[in-house]
């Protein structure tokens, strides 16, 4: 492994980040999901792996491999995410949650492809998928946890209220109206919110982010 001397901020801690998009299936052809690279997640679990923590990372379909030295395990639907994540949790010292989970999945996935009809109108009936954030941050003995929040308004107040509502130690909003950061591209910025205070990271590379942003989650889990 490639390791510079010196900074390893979260060596011999135990993190798990979830990363990518999630498949919610339809029929055995189709399925619903969103434009999640998984870029960010993935940069999180190389730069977490650097830092000198034993990095689990649970990642939908994406088109990234895994970074040198970290447990990957592939999932596509939300609960299947759920079901990775519950099953490792018990060691985690940080939880990272940077998927970008499908909130709600068809009700039923039709046995065989759904065919057109003459009608001009279908309707999918949706069900809400677990949060699987919020029910790690739920735990009786819950590790570190830090959000993501994706808005496209009232950023500071939508990723506060993520904060509060799903009981976070931390949380990073991206603007994703902004074009060149967020969604699929190399480059983002972040506005870091905790309890007590806040932070923002401006655009840079997405690894260069994720080096920063484990740095202040290193030493938000040392005060903690
Ligand atoms: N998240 C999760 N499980 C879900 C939905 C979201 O773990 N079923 C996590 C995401 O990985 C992210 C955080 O929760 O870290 C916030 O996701 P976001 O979609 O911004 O928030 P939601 O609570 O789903 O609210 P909304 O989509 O309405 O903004
Ligand atoms: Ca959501």
């Amino acid at each position: 492994l490639i390791q510079s001397a010196g900074k390893r901020p979260l060596q011999g801690l135990c993190v798990m980040i979830t990363a990518g998009p999630t498949r919610e299936a339809i029929d055995p052809v189709r399925y619903l999901s969103n434009h999640s690279s998984g870029k960010m997640g993935y940069a999180l679990a190389q730069a977490a792996v650097e830092a000198g923590a034993k990095v689990t990372l649970v990642s939908g379909p994406v088109s990234l491999d895994a970074p040198l030295g970290c447990e990957r395990v592939l999932i596509q639907t939300a609960q299947q995410m759920h079901n990775a994540v519950t099953e490792r949790i018990a060691k985690t010292d940080i939880f990272i949650g940077c998927a970008a989970v499908s909130d709600y999945r068809p009700s039923l996935c039709e046995e065989q492809k759904i065919k057109k009809t003459d009608k001009d109108k279908l309707t999918l009936t949706l069900v809400k998928n677990p949060d699987i954030l919020g029910d790690v941050a739920a735990l009786s003995h819950p590790p570190f946890t830090l959000g993501f929040a994706a808005e496209t308004q009232q950023v500071k107040q939508y990723a506060q209220h993520k904060l509060v509502n799903k009981k976070l130690d931390m949380i990073a909003a991206n603007d994703v109206s902004k074009q060149n950061i967020g969604f699929n591209s190399d480059m983002n910025a972040l506005n870091v919110y905790w309890a007590t205070g806040e932070t923002s990271l401006p655009i840079t590379d997405k690894l260069n982010l994720a080096r920063q942003l484990l740095e202040l989650v290193a030493a938000k889990y040392k005060e903690k």
